[in-house]
């Protein structure tokens, strides 16, 4: 008798802008490894929650969306936010609501030059920029904490709290030193304690508490400014980085300009305790100024789908995802326009399928 097929069961969430558009590539190319493995396949249900269902329901998702979304093996994104619904509602409300209901307070975003992708910086090979990013994704920056006081009167006063938890500082500071074990790779620690002298200062001690549990871990750390000054002076010396919520942020959007742009930039949101379902998209944003021409880049969001595809454990099928995307960017024939070519997503997209099958 046959062995049952393994189901893996995917909620789609296509989102704003751009997002329906690669998503649609990722999908495709999902379907299409479930079929030529035979051994699996994929189960989608697709939500049609963002921005324009907030302009319909006066809401981002429906009041139960994150039980709908619980009993899923993983969520793939394409992104949330757009002209004519407030940016802080729109995120808030859906993106980061998941993000932290199903706390998955760890962001990896790999910041890795790609053979044929382009770079702006001089004299830079690929293998030369090869990062993983470990975003803290709960807390900090992003806690969501503070007040508004007098507002739109002359004592108004703004307070943004950031919240640095010993358990939410130490949790993804030891999941950046396993990886770095693991991998055999230094670790470096964002900072910028000399100026904010609670949190960043409690980050680096937690930082150097957790690294007296890993002695064959290499460590650095480097002030925020200055990480942003060497990330293009010379990037060869990160490997792993560990930052807060909003350093990570930001530093990642540089790691995409130094490697191939935000077109090509992934990410996975991982609750590693598989508690909750883990996300998984692009760290590009909906990109309006190229809405609805056909045009966006989908390789970050392949690229999502194989940090997908290694979370639900199909590991080979990840790496090869990331090789195919390799070799049809030094193909270079069947690129997108910020990529320098004319293809159109769903081009490359199948380009990606093609190069990947063999077919
Ligand atoms: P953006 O990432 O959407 O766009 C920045 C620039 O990069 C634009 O010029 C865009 O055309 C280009 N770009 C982005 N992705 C591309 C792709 N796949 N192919 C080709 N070009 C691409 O950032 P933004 O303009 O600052 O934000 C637009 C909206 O998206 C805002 O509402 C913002 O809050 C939201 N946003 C959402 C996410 C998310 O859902 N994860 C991430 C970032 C921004
Ligand atoms: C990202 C995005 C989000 C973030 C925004 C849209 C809230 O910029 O995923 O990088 O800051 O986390
Ligand atoms: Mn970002």
């Amino acid at each position: 008798m046959a062995a049952e097929k393994q189901v893996h069961r995917i909620a789609l969430i296509p989102g704003d802008g751009i997002g329906p558009e690669v998503v649609a590539e990722a999908e495709g190319l999902l379907r299409a490894i479930a079929a030529a493995d035979g051994g699996f396949c994929f189960d989608f249900t697709s939500f049609p929650w963002g921005c324009e269902y907030y302009l319909r329901e006066g809401r981002m998702m429906p009041e139960d969306g994150i039980d709908q979304l619980r009993g899923f093996d993983a969520i793939l994104l394409g992104a949330v936010g757009f002209p004519g619904v407030p940016d802080h509602v729109s995120l808030r409300d859906l993106l980061l609501r998941i993000r932290h209901d199903f706390d998955e307070y760890v962001n990896v975003r790999p910041v890795r030059l790609l053979r044929g992708a382009p770079c702006p910086l001089k004299g830079v090979e690929p293998g030369q920029i090869d990062m993983t990013f470990i975003r803290e994704n709960s807390e900090g920056e992003y806690a969501g904490s503070g007040s508004w006081l007098y507002p739109d009167t002359p004592r108004e006063v703004v307070i943004q709290d950031g919240v640095f938890s010993r358990h939410g500082t130490e949790r993804i500071m030891r999941y950046a030193f396993e990886l770095a074990r693991r991998e055999h790779k230094s670790l470096t620690s964002i900072s910028k304690g000399n100026a904010l002298n609670y949190s960043m200062v409690f980050w680096d001690q937690v930082f150097d508490e957790i690294s007296r549990e890993y002695p064959e871990v290499e460590t650095h750390s480097y002030l925020v400014d200055a990480a942003a000054m060497l990330m293009v002076r010379d990037p060869g010396r990160f490997q792993v980085v560990v930052a807060s919520n909003l350093f990570g942020d930001i530093l990642t959007d540089l790691g995409a300009a130094i490697s191939g742009g935000m077109g090509l930039a992934a990410g996975a949101n991982l609750n590693p305790e598989c508690e909750f379902p883990s996300m998984f998209e692009p760290i590009h944003g909906s990109a309006p100024d190229i809405a609805g021409k056909g045009i966006a880049n989908p390789l970050a969001t392949i690229w999502s789908a194989a940090q997908m595809l290694e979370h639900l454990g199909q590991g080979e099928w990840a790496a090869r995802v990331v090789d195919a995307i390799e070799r049809v960017l030094q193909a270079g024939d069947d690129l997108t326009p910020d990529l320098g070519g004319s293809a159109s997503t769903s081009e490359l997209g199948e380009r990606v399928v093609r190069e990947l099958l063999d077919v």
